[in-house]
């Protein structure tokens, strides 16, 4: 099938055009950043105003970078959840429109089952699999058993990783988000140069927690206050870097060895991590497990990422009615239900 596939969850408005679930036509990304950088963070309706504007544009341009018309479209896949409620309308209203109006199927798909599935897009794995998503808003240990059928093995019991990175961030001065830019300073840093928190390392769950190593980092700034740029920040960067990146493979090894997993999927913005990115790779080296890690322009937010199970679904004869809305909050382990 060719599908539309549109996302406006937070801060990106995204189209897409993707072919058969895995050949991407067209990916538009039209990032908010700038917008709310000057706010220090998303402001929701500031969100839903820039989506208002930029998505007509974004999809034309999709189809235009496709080089096809609206008539070719054979289906639409959509974020439905979770995110924020207006920001989601936009997307979700946009994507009943084109379905209303070109009589084509849409489904309304889960934000992280298109983290999940972007590797998909560059080459299918085999299911079932084990799966880390770090982005913003997640941190989340999932057995994936194929499409739908996912179980939540761990998770954040306060801050995401993503938001633990921007959080730290803001308090070193830095603009949002930060995570990038931690990630940059840190490759000139010390790891060892400031010892911090490994939260809940060993408390024998799979959960995480981000919240008590950002105080840590407020902690250490007000005893030595940091500028930028300098060896002190980089050496703080690289430091909060490998704690947050030692308790995610700590945390993911467990749930391997717990699982008997042969495949692990890395997904979600935090999973452009240079940090992070060597670090999975060496504990699947060292434990014989397959790593996909999609290419850091699928990990941020994007659209093509939804068409993966958008196609699966709709050419399964699943369709979302044009009744059905959004959801700012959808748990992953009860999809199947509440598609039905
Ligand atoms: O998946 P995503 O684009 O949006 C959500 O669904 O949340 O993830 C965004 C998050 C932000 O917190 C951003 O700072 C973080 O991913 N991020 C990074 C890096 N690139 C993006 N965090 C650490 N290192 C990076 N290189
Ligand atoms: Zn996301």
């Amino acid at each position: 099938m060719i599908l539309l596939a549109i996302e406006t969850s937070c801060d990106e408005t995204a189209a897409a055009v993707v072919q058969g679930g895995r050949e991407i036509l067209s990916s538009v990304v039209s990032s908010q950043i700038a917008i709310h950088a000057a706010y220090g963070g998303v402001v929701p309706e500031i969100a839903s105003r820039a989506h208002l504007q930029s998505i007509a544009p974004v999809i034309s341009q999709a189809l235009q970078d496709a080089g096809i018309g609206m008539e070719a479209l054979e289906g639409v896949a959509v974020t439905r959840g979770p995110g924020l409620s207006g920001a989601l309308l936009v997307g979700f209203s946009a994507a009943k429109a084109i379905a209303s109006a070109r009589k084509i199927p849409f489904i309304g798909v889960h934000h992280i089952e298109g983290h999940l599935f972007a590797p998909f897009l560059e080459r299918p794995i085999d299911f079932p699999f084990l799966a880390l998503v770090v982005s913003g808003g997640h941190t989340h240990l999932y057995h994936v058993e194929g499409f739908g059928i996912y179980t939540t093995l761990g998770r954040t019991i306060d801050d995401a990783a993503g938001e633990a990175y921007d959080k730290c961030a803001k308090i070193m001065g830095m603009p949002y988000p930060g995570g990038v830019l931690i990630d940059r300073m840190a490759q000139s840093g010390n790891p060892d140069a400031i010892r911090l928190p490994r939260p809940l390392l060993r408390d024998g769950t799979l959960n995480f927690s981000f919240s008590g190593l950002k105080t840590a980092v407020l902690q250490q700034t007000m005893k030595n206050p940091v500028t930028i740029p300098s060896q002190a920040a980089d050496d703080l960067c690289a430091s909060f870097q490998e704690a947050v990146c030692h308790v995610l493979a700590a945390k993911t090894e467990a749930a391997i060895r717990q699982t008997g997993a042969v495949r692990l999927v890395v997904a979600g913005g935090v999973a452009c991590n240079s940090g992070l990115r060597l670090r999975m790779a060496s504990l699947c080296k060292k434990l014989g497990v397959e790593l996909s890690i999609p290419h850091p322009s699928l990990c941020g937010d994007n659209a093509a990422m939804l068409a993966v199970p958008g196609d699966y679904y709709l050419s399964h004869g699943l369709v979302s009615p044009l009744s059905l809305d959004v959801t700012a909050t959808w748990n992953m382990d009860s999809i199947k239900e509440s598609m039905k």
